[in-house]
């Protein structure tokens, strides 16, 4: 099995970025931009109940090589999609399919006032999609960062994420929280971004796996998973109703050591698990951060798999496939492993001894063979930059 760290090659794939931009349109753009994917350590479905949520960038990367234009029109070509040229015109009909994610980025800013009149962009991107991975808040990061670059808006990281979340909340029609937009934005080499999401407060967490003699491994389970679509909007307005039942502003606010008590307070069962799930998770975000402050990176591994466990059990937002790969990498002697990111399909994260990277990733492997799954893609992570521009 070959671990090697996907690399996103920026330094190459900006120079073919661009290059297909002049094949795409004739001339050349005013610049590049490159805004990664992520990875969540720990702190999965509490972002949008105001909590706490730990995420970290991959090397892989959504590329936009873009130009200004000022008469309304928006064109966008994508090096990953079929189709051509897809056109937007600012005043006119919203678009679909994956030119949704960046015109509605467009529709935010200038939604929120901001004087955006068009642009040329051709996207390339490593970031696989549907993997849960954030391939989408990547396009929508690099296409807000060149537009404030462009455009001279000079709004902050946290501002342009914001308004990503609300183009992918209000254009696209999914109601994802705010953690995968900051992550593209705000994360830096070597850390993982410790958020408040309530407030957006971050720091940023020393996290080198490789001094510690760690890997983490990434495992895309192949199986497509969807937002928009139904569970993910289900989990967030119960939460929702959970917090109103308990007179609270989100769940957030329910404390750990108050847990007890509320669920006591609460008649429905799917109310309490959902819950149970959010406050023990912003718990275990809590515990993680101090384990990385004491230098004990070892000691997260069960923390994770505690983490998966409500995830699967309370939460409800696993699958099979993800299932059989923390079952099978603890088994094999992993420290520890979860899903990562909304669930129902999408990626697991194994966190591992060097020595065992390859073992563990084998028996993954093998299990999903003789469980009749797809094969999965196996990768390490390397903590890695937020979103930048290239030239
Ligand atoms: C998706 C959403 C995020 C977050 C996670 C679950 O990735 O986009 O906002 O809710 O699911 O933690």
């Amino acid at each position: 099995m070959d671990l090697r760290p996907a690399s996103a090659r920026p330094g190459e794939q900006q120079v073919t970025t661009a290059d297909a931009f002049r094949d795409v349109y004739g001339t050349g753009p005013d610049g590049t931009w490159a805004a990664p994917g992520r990875v969540n350590l720990i702190g999965e479905h509490t972002d949008y109940n105001d909590g706490f949520v730990m995420p970290f960038a991959l090397p892989h990367t959504a590329i936009a090589s873009v130009a200004r234009r000022d008469d309304g029109l928006l064109r966008l070509h994508s090096g990953q999609a079929e189709g051509g040229v897809v056109e937007v015109r600012l005043d006119g009909e919203p678009a679909k399919g994956w030119a949704a994610y960046p015109a509605g980025v467009v529709w935010a800013l200038r939604d929120a006032g901001h004087a955006v009149g068009g642009a040329d962009i051709h996207y390339d991107s490593t970031v696989p999609t549907g993997a849960g991975l954030s391939s989408s808040a990547a396009l929508e990061i690099v296409t807000a960062l060149a537009l404030n670059d462009l455009y001279d808006l000079g709004l902050q990281r946290w501002q342009l994420a914001r308004l990503c979340q609300r183009a992918e909340n209000v254009y696209v029609g999914a109601p994802t929280g705010i953690m995968d937009q900051t992550a593209s934005a705000c994360c830096t080499a070597g850390h993982a971004l410790y958020l408040d999401t309530r407030d957006l407060s971050q720091h940023q967490i020393p996290f080198d796996l490789a001094a510690r003699g760690l890997r983490l491994l990434v495992v895309d389970t192949q199986v497509k998973h969807a937002h928009s679509e139904g569970e993910y909007g289900k989990r967030r307005r119960g939460c929702e109703d959970a917090a109103a039942a308990l007179g609270v502003d989100a769940l957030r606010d329910v404390p750990y050591e108050g847990l007890d008590e509320a669920l006591a307070r609460l008649e429905d069962e799917e109310q309490r698990r959902l819950v149970r799930h959010v406050v023990t998770e912003d718990q275990r975000v809590e515990r993680v951060v101090a384990l990385l402050e004491a230098d004990d990176v070892r000691a997260i591994g069960p923390v994770l798999t505690e983490g998966h466990t409500s995830l699967r059990d309370d939460f409800r937002v696993s699958c099979p496939e993800l299932d059989l790969v923390v079952a099978t990498a603890n088994d094999a002697g992993a420290l520890g492993a979860r899903m990562t990111g909304g669930g129902f399909g999408g990626s697991a994260i194994i966190l591992v001894d060097d020595a065992s990277a390859d073992k563990i990733a084998d028996a993954v492997t093998a299990a999903f063979a003789s469980g009749g799954f797809r094969e999965p893609r196996v990768f390490v992570a390397v903590p890695s930059a937020g979103a930048v521009r290239l030239e």
